[in-house]
């Protein structure tokens, strides 16, 4: 559920349409709900009810300190995975004690970074990283709390590029390995051993590939205390998909999969934690777009639009759908086409959409891209020469740019041309 609705024959964002933020703020624009980025956080806290619980956003998939602070102020901790993420979550006023680092690739200025600013566990992701965090918590003078992601092998039946919890996958550690590589933590200095993560990939549409990483994790959390670590604490990772076209998916539920947390791991007495991003975020933003021009091909129709791959680069990268629909509510019984919708980008990679039947539209006219909270704003770029795609956000009937798009001498101004040139 969301708040992006027809009203009086326009889209809106909750209260405010769409056409008037396309009038003061341009286009392309992205667009986020206040009210949709509060209810997809409470709807995994209300999941998680009595069991002990933090809920670690990933906000890798919308960073905005805005969209930070806002689930920042309903308790929400942060999932980073880089020094600059840190910084964002630390700015926009969430305690280190709600902070979990994960990455595979953590450098030592970022584990100081987060040891010196404070961080509530490091998810261990190697044997060589272990000895960096407990060199540096040793020469600091601190112990680092941490988990071992542990790789459970299991398929998440999700798109390749975003599974992670295969064995030929670059994250976590292989879990036949898990036991050694704990033993080996509880030795080192300045290391506190406090729980175990697992997380096996993002865009998941079933609970079956969760059930069987959680079931491995509990049967791990239990032969782990076997051997005298104190497990108490579960990072469960996120990964929960959510329905990209309104027609046909429908993806569990944060309620369906707080009980299968509860049936795997529930038992154990640990503190629950988990990394959602793509729930949280995902349809609570939309990428709002003006068609440039409708160019006729040789038996094609193409939407050309001023929104391009740089701005929105996930159906170019996973072939990702993205629902389009206009702004202006078509009329009943108004004429559909099939476009080819594309960006004005020189690549034919910038293809956002193959075949789509929408409602006709003409040049000037604006549309929505659904479902582009997540992995939209974050994953764009200048290419081309493009600016920074701007964001804004919407809470009742207000709305303020949280993000300006710069102007081209911005844009210039951060080259340098060197003297001896
Ligand atoms: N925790 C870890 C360790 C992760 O690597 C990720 C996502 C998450 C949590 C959040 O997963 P989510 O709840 O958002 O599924 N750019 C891709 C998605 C990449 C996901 C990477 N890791 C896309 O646009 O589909």
């Amino acid at each position: 559920m969301d708040h992006f609705r027809y009203r009086d024959g326009v889209l809106c964002a909750e209260d405010v349409a769409l056409s008037d933020i396309a009038a003061t703020v341009g286009t392309p624009a992205y667009v986020y709900s206040t009210a949709t980025l509060e209810r997809h956080y409470k709807l995994f806290d209300e999941a998680l009810g009595d069991l002990p619980h933090t809920i670690c956003y990933a906000m890798k998939a919308a960073s905005n300190q805005a969209i930070l602070t806002t689930l920042a102020r309903l308790g929400a901790g942060m999932d980073v995975v880089s020094g600059g993420e840190y910084a964002r979550a630390k700015a926009a006023g969430v305690p280190g004690e709600r902070i979990v680092f994960s990455g595979v690739g953590k450098t030592e200025e970022e584990i100081r970074a987060a040891l010196t600013g404070g961080v509530k566990q490091f998810n261990v992701e190697s044997e060589p990283e272990l000895a960096v965090l407990s060199r540096v918590a040793a020469e600091l003078g601190v112990t680092a709390p941490i988990a071992l992601r542990v790789n459970p092998d299991v398929d998440a039946r999700t798109h390749a590029k975003i599974s992670t919890g295969k064995s030929e996958n670059k994250f976590g550690i292989p879990i036949s390995k898990a036991r050694a590589v704990y033993a080996e933590a509880a030795a080192l200095l300045g290391i506190e051993v406090v729980g175990v993560d697992v997380h096996i990939g993002s865009q998941l549409t079933e609970l079956e590939p969760f059930e069987a990483a959680f079931t491995r994790v509990a049967e791990l959390t239990e032969a782990l205390r076997a051997d005298g670590h104190d497990i108490r604490r579960l990072d469960l990772g996120g990964g929960l998909g959510i329905p990209y076209q309104n027609t046909n998916e429908a993806p569990p539920l944060p309620f369906d999969y707080g009980a299968l947390i509860r049936r795997t791991v529930g038992h154990l007495g640990c503190e629950i934690e988990i990394e959602p991003g793509r729930l949280i975020a995902g349809n609570a933003g939309i990428l709002l777009a003006r068609v440039i021009y409708v160019k006729e091909g040789e038996g094609r129709r193409f939407l050309i639009l001023d929104a391009a791959m740089n701005d929105l680069i996930r159906p170019a990268m996973y072939d990702a759908w993205h629902d389009i629909v206009p702004v202006k509510e078509p009329a009943a019984g108004a004429g559909r086409v099939t476009y080819d919708v594309v960006g004005p980008v020189c690549e034919s990679g910038d293809t956002f959409a193959k075949a789509r039947d929408l409602p006709e539209l003409a040049a000037g006219d604006l549309v929505a891209f659904r479902s582009a909270g997540a992995y939209g704003a974050v994953m764009s770029s200048e290419y081309n020469t493009r600016p920074l795609v701007p964001e804004v956000l919407v809470k009742n009937d207000h709305h303020a740019v949280i993000r300006a798009r710069p102007s081209f001498e911005e844009m210039i101004a951060r080259d340098t041309i060197p003297a001896w040139l």
